[in-house]
C-alpha cells in the first residue's frame, strides 16, 4: 500500500496512494547521497540560538556559544591542506581522541574535522590496516600526528592506545566512539538466523568496546570531559535487516546510561548520538540499505538526508561545556524521523 501526504496547509492528509517501504517501516541503518549538499542545519540552528542567547546574557556559556557563531561552519570539502590548531574556537585547548575513521565518508571523520574546526587537537585510532592509506592522510590534513592502530576486540590494544596518548599528548577531554561491526550474513534475512558467534562479534565490537574504552580512558580524562558514541533508531524500533545490530545498539544505549552514572561523579559525561541514515562503508553492509534509505528524505520532517556534518554539529555541542549538565542521553540527529508514528510521503 502507498501512503502519501497531501500538502494542504499545515495538515497532512493521508490518502491510500502513498508508499511505505517494506511493510510500514521506512528507512534503515544508513544511506544518503554523499554528494548531497551539506547544508549543516545543526550549525545554523546553534548559530541562531547563540545570537539570541549572547544578546540576552553575558554568562560564560553565552560567550562560548557566541564564539561558535563567529566560526565558519563545517564545510563541504572534507580534506584540505594541513593547518595547525592555532585558531580559537569553542573547543580551544581541548584534546580529543577519535576511534572509527575508515575514510572521509566516516561519521568519525566528520566529527574529527568539526572538533578541529572548533579548536580541539584531535588524535586518531583506527584498525591498523586502515592507517597508512586512509587515516594518516586525513589526520595530516588537520595537522594531527597522533594516529594509533587498534582492534577494539583486544583489551591490551585499547589500553596501549590510551597509555601512548597520555605519554605523548597528556590528558584527554573528548573521546569519540564511532565503531561498530556485524557479520554481513547477520544484517540480512531473518533475525532468527542470527548465529551465536555473530551475536558475540556484534556485541564485542559495537558495545563492549565502549565500556573498555571508558575504563582505560578514565584515568587520563580531565574533569568536564565528554565521551560520545553513535547509535541508531533500530535500537528502539524494528528496521528491516538491521537485526543483530539493532539489539546491539539497544545495549549500547543502555551502556551509555550505566557509564554516565558510573563516571558522572568524576565529572565525565557520556552520551549517544542517534544519527539518521548516512551513506558510509558500514552502512553498505546492511541488506537492502539503498532501497530502504531512498525514501528517508521524503518522509523525515526536515525533508533531507543526514550528513556527517549534521552529526558533527551535535558532537561539537556534546564535546563542549554547553552540554555540561547533559549525560546519559541519546540525542537524535535524524531530521525528526523518530517522532513519526507513520512516515508518509508528500503527494506528487
Ligand atoms: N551510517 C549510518 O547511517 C549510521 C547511523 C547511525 C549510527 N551509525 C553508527 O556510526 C558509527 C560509525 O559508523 P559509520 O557509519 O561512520 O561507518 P564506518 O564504516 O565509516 O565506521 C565504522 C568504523 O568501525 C571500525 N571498526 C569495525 N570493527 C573494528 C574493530 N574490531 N576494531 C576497531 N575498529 C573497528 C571500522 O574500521 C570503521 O572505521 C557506528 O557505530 C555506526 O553504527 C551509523
Amino acid at each position: 500500500m502507498k501512503i502519501t501526504r497531501k500538502p494542504s496547509g499545515d495538515r497532512a492528509v493521508l490518502s491510500e496512494t502513498a508508499t511505505v517501504a517494506d511493510g510500514g517501516q521506512l528507512s534503515a541503518a544508513d544511506g544518503a547521497s554523499q554528494s548531497s549538499p551539506s547544508v549543516a542545519p545543526s550549525a545554523s540552528a546553534i548559530a541562531a540560538v547563540a545570537t539570541a542567547s549572547a544578546a540576552a546574557t553575558t554568562s560564560p556559556a553565552a560567550v562560548e556559544l557566541a564564539s561558535v557563531v563567529a566560526k565558519p561552519r563545517v564545510g563541504r570539502r572534507l580534506v584540505r591542506p594541513a593547518d595547525d590548531c592555532d585558531h580559537e574556537g569553542i573547543l580551544s585547548g581541548k584534546k580529543a581522541l577519535v576511534f572509527g575513521v575508515a575514510n572521509d565518508h566516516s561519521i568519525a571523520w566528520g566529527i574529527a574535522k568539526a572538533l578541529h574546526d572548533q579548536g580541539a587537537e584531535v588524535g586518531f585510532s583506527s584498525m591498523a590496516s586502515l592507517i597508512k592509506r586512509r587515516v594518516r592522510p586525513l589526520a595530516a590534513s588537520i595537522g594531527s600526528t597522533f594516529v594509533e592502530g587498534c582492534d577494539v576486540r583486544d583489551d591490551d590494544e585499547i589500553r596501549k592506545v590510551f597509555e601512548r596518548y597520555h605519554a605523548r599528548e597528556g590528558n584527554l577531554d573528548i573521546l569519540v566512539h564511532a565503531v561498530a561491526y556485524a557479520e554481513k550474513e547477520d544484517l540480512a534475512g531473518h533475525f532468527t538466523s542470527t548465529s551465536r558467534d555473530g551475536f558475540h562479534t556484534a556485541f564485542d565490537i559495537s558495545v563492549y568496546s565502549l565500556i573498555a574504552m571508558a575504563r582505560e580512558a578514565q584515568p587520563y580524562m580531565n574533569p568536564g570531559a565528554s565521551i560520545m558514541t553513535m547509535t541508531y533508531y533500530g535500537a528502539e524500533k524494528v528496521v528491516p535487516h538491521y537485526n543483530v545490530m539493532g539489539v546491539a545498539k539497544a545495549a549500547l544505549e543502555a551502556t551509555t546510561r550505566y557509564l554516565a552514572a558510573d563516571l558522572g561523579p568524576a565529572g565525565i559525561r557520556v552520551n549517544a548520538i542517534s544519527a539518521g541514515p548516512v551513506r558510509t562503508l558500514s552502512a553498505h553492509g546492511i541488506a537492502g540499505f539503498r532501497s530502504m534509505h531512498s525514501a528517508f528524505a521524503e518522509v523525515t520532517p526536515l525533508r533531507r538526508h543526514i550528513t556527517i556534518e549534521d552529526v558533527a554539529g551535535t558532537a561539537v555541542y556534546l564535546a563542549s561545556s554547553l552540554s555540561g549538565q547533559t549525560t546519559g542521553e541519546v540525542i537524535y540527529v535524524d531530521g525528526g524521523f523518530n517522532i513519526l508514528g507513520l512516515p508518509v510521503q508528500d503527494e506528487e
